[in-house]
């Protein structure tokens, strides 16, 4: 069953519903979205990985979920929390927006909602992930208040990658929360 997870000023973020699936498939065949996420996946792949999110956020209350507009109801992409293998200790945050969402602040306000809840649970700090060229996810980990903590050689799918890690102790999330008043 598709639940609803938070809604934002623009934005709703849930587990995805029947139709979200074309719009997966379509995202994860994007060239540009994909350009730092590996290879293109074919529709088969996104099937499973849907069915994986669901069964993970049913088991433990996060994932990667569907990014929605509140206005009209497109699918914007995805957004969410997950644990990647070079890093089994660490909640990472990710995202991916079809470009021609990009640029709209989106992105921030549905990964803000992630960022928080991340903390809401017992984790020293929350980390991202992304190759070194990719400056558009950089500037949104920055735009989170999280700042660059090492350069890394990682590797997926037996492709190797520079990577930038970057993380938000738990301390430093508690003084944005009083800054932000
Ligand atoms: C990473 C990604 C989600 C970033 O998208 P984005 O549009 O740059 O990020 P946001 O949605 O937060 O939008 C922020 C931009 O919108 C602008 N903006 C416009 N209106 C805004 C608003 N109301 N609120 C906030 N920002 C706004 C900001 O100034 C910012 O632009 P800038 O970075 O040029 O200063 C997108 O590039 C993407 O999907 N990439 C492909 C997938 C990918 O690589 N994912 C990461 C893999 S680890």
């Amino acid at each position: 069953m598709s639940e609803i997870f938070a809604v934002t000023e623009r934005l709703i973020l849930r587990d995805y519903r029947p139709e979200a699936v074309p719009p997966y498939v379509a995202l994860s065949a994007d060239p540009q979205v994909m350009r730092y996420l590996g290879r293109p996946r074919p529709a088969a792949e996104c099937a499973a990985e849907l069915a994986a999110i669901a069964k993970q956020y049913a088991a433990i209350g996060y994932g990667m979920l569907a990014v929605e507009r509140r206005g009209d109801g497109a699918f914007l992409g995805i957004c969410g929390l997950s644990v990647e293998h070079w890093y089994p200790d660490d909640l990472q945050i990710g995202w991916r927006l079809f470009p021609r969402y990009w640029g709209q602040g989106y992105a921030t306000e549905a990964a803000l909602v992630w960022r928080d809840h991340a903390f809401n649970g017992d984790i020293a700090r929350l980390i991202s992930i992304s190759d070194v060229p990719n400056t558009r996810s950089h500037r949104l980990m920055q735009r989170l208040g999280m700042r660059l903590d090492h350069t890394a050689t990682l590797t997926d799918d037996r492709e190797t990658f520079a990577a930038h890690v970057y993380a938000l102790p738990r301390q430093e999330w508690v003084s944005l929360g009083k800054l932000q008043g």
